[in-house]
């Protein structure tokens, strides 16, 4: 039995639908712990292309019971939708495939409105404006309506009425329609009712399963950079995106998880506003951007592509107590010579080999690179000895300045189209070196 954290180490982004995709063969439940339907994860199964926003990547393996935990917001209406897509697609097929906690919160329609309207101001943080901040603005204020009251009328409509009236000034100032009660309680029992053989206790129903001795992944969304506390503030997401806000979120111990696998893409992206030392605004960063296709896969937005930033992936591994690194992306950085890596940034007379997060600082610092030889066109190999020299040399560079070592490396976005060099579920027999195609 394995509890295993998969965590973004960047800005969100870094593949890790793919990553929690392919580790799901051995495993029994995959549960998200935080955020909402601003997540994206994109996952190409036999050529074919699926995007979820709210279920964990794990839909995709049948036999795979996944979990919305206590600590996300859930938007009912794209649930549903999602709900309806994978069953149409011939994906979970049985109710208990998924498991949605009763005590998450909901984004209502007036959350997203608040988001959007917001959005509109020029100082704006550059949201996915699906309504996540209003929404954990109403869980702090204690307002919020939660899933679980979706499933009884009478707690449901004094939830809304709390909740509405609670914002309303907000709503009034930003100029946002008033929301309609009755349409609202209408369409939101109904959307209960279609969700009530989903939702449970998803706290108890983890500690049964790990109980039980199952493989547990807990798949995280966005990246470690974008945490409330310890991300880029301002410019971050309304919930805890590092590994230990996987417990907070989950309502499991710390002393359940075995280990925690970061996401690294092969260069670094971000989306909406905020400091991105390593950004690049010309030619480079748009053929990364062209040939990566970096698009937001919930908002369509370009991301904005720089090279990879090891100060600020040291500072991502050191919050969430990363322990081996997953490298996504590796092909996308073939025929650009040189390939440079920010290694350390400097800040007056100083030299930091961690991202800073003092605003005022994190806006002075200038990236030392060092730059590598590039390595040209190169298809996916089942050995990393077939690798490119330069690539494995930019491979074993990483490793080298974070200090862990890669448990997997893709180069594709097939499950094909990766090199699995040590499966976090099969710590026993250790290295399966080569053949790791899965
Ligand atoms: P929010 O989560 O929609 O409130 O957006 C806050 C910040 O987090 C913005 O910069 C978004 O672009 C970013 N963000 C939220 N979700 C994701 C994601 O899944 N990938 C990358 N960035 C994200």
């Amino acid at each position: 039995m394995s509890v295993v954290v998969i965590v973004g180490a960047q800005w969100g982004d870094e593949g890790k639908g793919k990553v929690v995709d392919l580790l799901t063969e051995r495993v029994q439940v995959v549960a998200r712990w935080g955020g909402g339907a601003n997540a994206g994860h994109t996952i190409v199964v036999g050529g074919k292309k699926h995007v979820t926003h709210l279920i964990p990547s794990g839909i995709l393996r049948s036999g795979v019971t996944c979990v919305l935990g206590e600590g996300m917001v859930i938007d009912p209406q794209t649930l549903l939708s999602e709900i309806r897509t994978f069953r149409g697609a011939g994906f979970m097929s049985r109710d208990s495939d998924l498991v949605v906690s009763g005590r998450a919160h909901v984004t209502m329609p007036h959350h997203a409105d608040m988001d959007r309207l917001r959005e509109q101001h020029p100082e704006a943080i550059g949201s996915t404006k699906r309504g996540i901040g209003p929404t954990y603005e109403s869980k702090a204020a204690r307002t919020g309506v939660r899933v679980g009251d979706l499933l009884r009328p009478e707690r449901f409509r004094k939830a809304l009425t709390r909740d509405v009236e609670s914002v309303a000034p907000t709503l009034e100032r930003l100029g946002a329609p008033v929301p309609d009660l009755a349409r609202l309680e209408k369409d939101f029992l109904a959307i209960g009712d279609q969700l009530r053989p989903f939702v449970k206790d998803a706290s108890r129903f983890l500690h049964e399963q790990i109980r039980a001795g199952k493989n547990v992944l807990f798949e995280g969304a966005q990246g470690v950079l974008l945490d409330i506390d310890h991300g880029t503030y301002p410019f971050v997401t309304s919930s805890s995106t590092t590994a230990g806000g996987a417990c907070a979120g989950l309502g499991v111990g710390p002393t359940v998880v075995d280990s925690v696998l970061g996401i690294v893409k092969a260069y670094a992206t971000r989306v909406g506003r905020g400091p991105f030392p390593t950004e690049l605004d010309d030619n480079v960063g748009q053929r990364l951007r062209e040939v990566g296709a970096e698009f937001g896969s919930t908002t369509g937005r370009p991301r904005r592509c720089g090279w990879l930033d090891i100060p600020a992936l040291r500072l991502a591994t050191r919050l969430s107590g990363i322990d081996a690194l997953a490298l996504t992306k590796l092909d996308v950085l073939a025929g650009l010579d040189p390939i440079r890596l920010c290694v350390a940034y400097r800040l007056g007379t100083q030299t930091l080999d961690e991202l800073p997060l003092d605003p005022d600082d994190l806006a002075a610092v200038e990236p030392i690179y060092e730059d590598m030889p590039g390595w040209d066109s190169q298809g996916p190999v089942s050995r990393e000895e077939d690798l490119p020299p330069a690539a494995r040399r930019y491979v074993a560079r990483i490793s080298e300045l974070v200090g862990l070592p890669f448990a997997l490396i893709s180069m594709g976005p097939g499950r094909e189209e990766t090199l699995l060099k040590r499966d976090p579920f099969r710590p026993a027999d250790g290295a399966q070196a080569g053949g790791g195609a899965v």
